[in-house]
């Protein structure tokens, strides 16, 4: 008995102080800084599980963060997420003033270990601030207010049904993408990847693999990580697209074109550096969220054929069996108001980039409350908590394009100015939000027009879409097949 009492307690002794100093120590990891402590907080805990089981984003805000936010009455709440601590902004006024306040809320620096920098470049309209972010502006915002390309989205939409043939059960996220792909590549570079057409596209396949490489859950987690232990084949991968991009702005500089990029050239401010840099961001940021909505969109509609019906019907008074254009897209706002009712269903970017201000601040909520930032807190506007809001948007799961429905597309906007906000609002909101919607329309009346769809039997998206793990703020259905029938 004595030499038990003895023997035993030291081990015991042992690992409990070791349990006491990481308790301690995961403890100070997971406190928030002292000068945001008297900010509401999203209960650690459930959090970490949620990271841990690979929990897509849009599902960890609508379980764990609108409703945390919504029994408290706040509109801002503090997130941890990849090592620290975020300021979330769900309140609608807040967003508002953050977003018309460019000066007091620049885009923050982000961190230098990530490599999708290295892929996007720093100099570009996405990151820029200030001086240097008007200049970017100006030239991105008068090429994309050229045209409308709707002649070009009408081609690429015929040779996507060319693909998808007699119909049958098709990959429907990866014909957006590669649809959205070549939609970029023809309109703003004039250049055709072919994404379309060969399944095996060799550009399609290089990217696929830089930005699989970028998004490694690991790295993501622990950015630092690139350079304690550092990715030479990615790094190679993605030098070698850079290099692709490189290629293409020196051939369009020999062959102008009627696309953005050649407009683009006409800037004699912008370098080359610049130049490609804006290449990669349109790349990027125009193709996977248009690819989203779209498939956002057809999901809505198989799963309500009663609404597939009316969209069509509409279709078919507006255009018959000709071809959309401007004109005749006017008179399908129940399609619109799908379209608009899909991209706040399932937002493609599920929050923006985080700003962050130089100076304390104070933000005043809807609610009442002020809340204190101190200098240099990094703030999210979280677009999918807005979306999600029942105060704003009555059975906020529900698919309702009523809410938009109104007679003339002026009625649509009055209804919802700064509650719908797939593409932002402010001045640094989406550039190409007309040039997505018009490629949407498009696609959407000619696929209403030609085609009837329904889910799979066995659809794993039958109660809800379910979105692919992505680290960029992304929400994009994934593996979701479609059964399409052609119509006579
Ligand atoms: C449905 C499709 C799209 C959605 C939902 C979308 C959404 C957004 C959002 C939310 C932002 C603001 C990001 C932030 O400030 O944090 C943004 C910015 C931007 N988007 Fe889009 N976008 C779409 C399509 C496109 C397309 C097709 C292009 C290019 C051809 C494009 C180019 C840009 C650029 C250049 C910016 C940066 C603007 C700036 O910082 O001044 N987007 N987009
Ligand atoms: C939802 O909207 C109401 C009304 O504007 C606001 O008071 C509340 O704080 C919002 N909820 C969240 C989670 O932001
Ligand atoms: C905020 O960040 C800037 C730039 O990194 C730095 O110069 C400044 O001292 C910081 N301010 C505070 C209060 O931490």
């Amino acid at each position: 008995m004595e030499s038990l009492q003895h023997n035993l307690p030291r081990p015991w002794a042992l690992s409990l102080a070791a349990c006491a100093i990481s308790i301690i120590a995961i403890a100070r990891v997971f406190t928030p800084p002292a000068a945001l402590r008297h900010l509401p907080k999203v209960p650690i805990l459930p959090l970490l599980w949620s990271y841990f089981r690979g929990e897509v984003e849009d599902v960890r805000i609508k379980r764990l963060i609108v409703p945390f936010a919504n029994e408290r009455n706040e509109g801002v709440v503090l997130v941890y997420a990849f090592g620290r601590w975020i300021v979330h902004v769900l309140d609608h006024k807040i967003a508002r003033d953050l977003s018309a306040d460019i000066a007091t809320w620049p885009k923050e620096v982000p961190p230098d270990d990530m490599l999708l920098w290295r892929f996007v470049g720093r100099t570009n309209v996405i990151l820029a601030n200030g001086k240097s972010w008007q200049r970017h502006s100006r030239v991105v915002k008068s090429a994309l207010d050229r045209n409308v390309p709707i002649a070009d989205f009408v081609g690429l939409g015929y040779k996507l049904f060319n693909v998808m043939g007699e119909g049958g059960r098709l990959l429907w996220d990866d014909l957006t993408m590669r649809f959205t792909l070549d939609a970029v590549g023809t309109t703003t570079f004039g250049h055709d990847f072919n994404a379309i057409a060969d399944v095996n596209s060799p550009f399609v396949r290089k990217y696929n693999g830089v930005m699989d490489g970028i998004a490694s859950p690991l790295y993501i987690i622990f950015p630092k990580l690139e350079r304690w232990v550092p990715r030479p084949k990615v790094i190679a991968k993605i030098d070698e697209m850079v290099l692709l991009f490189t290629h293409l702005l020196e051939e369009k500089k020999q062959n102008a074109g009627n696309d953005m990029l050649t407009y683009m050239l006409e800037d004699p401010e912008m370098s080359d550096t610049e130049f490609r840099d804006n290449m990669v961001v349109f790349f990027i940021a125009g193709h996977d969220t248009t690819a989203g909505a779209m498939s956002s969109l057809v999901y809505y509609l198989a799963r309500n054929p009663d609404m597939q019906v009316r969209a069509r019907e509409e279709v078919l008074s507006a255009m018959g069996q000709k071809d959309p254009t401007l004109e005749n897209m006017r008179q399908m706002p129940f399609t619109q108001a799908c379209i608009r009712e899909a991209l706040r269903i399932n937002t493609p970017i599920t929050y923006m980039v985080p700003r962050s201000s130089p100076r304390p601040t104070l933000m005043s909520g809807s609610n009442g409350k002020t809340y204190a930032l101190p200098a240099n807190t990094s703030v999210i506007l979280n677009i999918c908590a807005i979306h999600y809001n029942d105060s704003y948007w009555p059975d906020p799961y529900q698919f309702n394009p009523e809410r938009f429905f109104g007679k003339t597309e002026k009625d649509q906007t009055r209804v919802d100015a700064s509650l719908w906000l797939p593409f932002a609002l402010g001045p640094r909101q989406c550039p190409a939000r007309n040039f997505a919607m018009y490629e949407l329309r498009t696609l959407a009346s000619m696929l209403l027009q030609r085609w009837e769809w329904t889910l799979p039997n066995d659809s794993p998206h039958s109660k809800a879409p379910q979105n692919g793990f992505s680290p960029f703020a992304l929400s994009l259905p994934k593996n979701m097949d479609v059964v399409f029938k052609k119509r006579e």
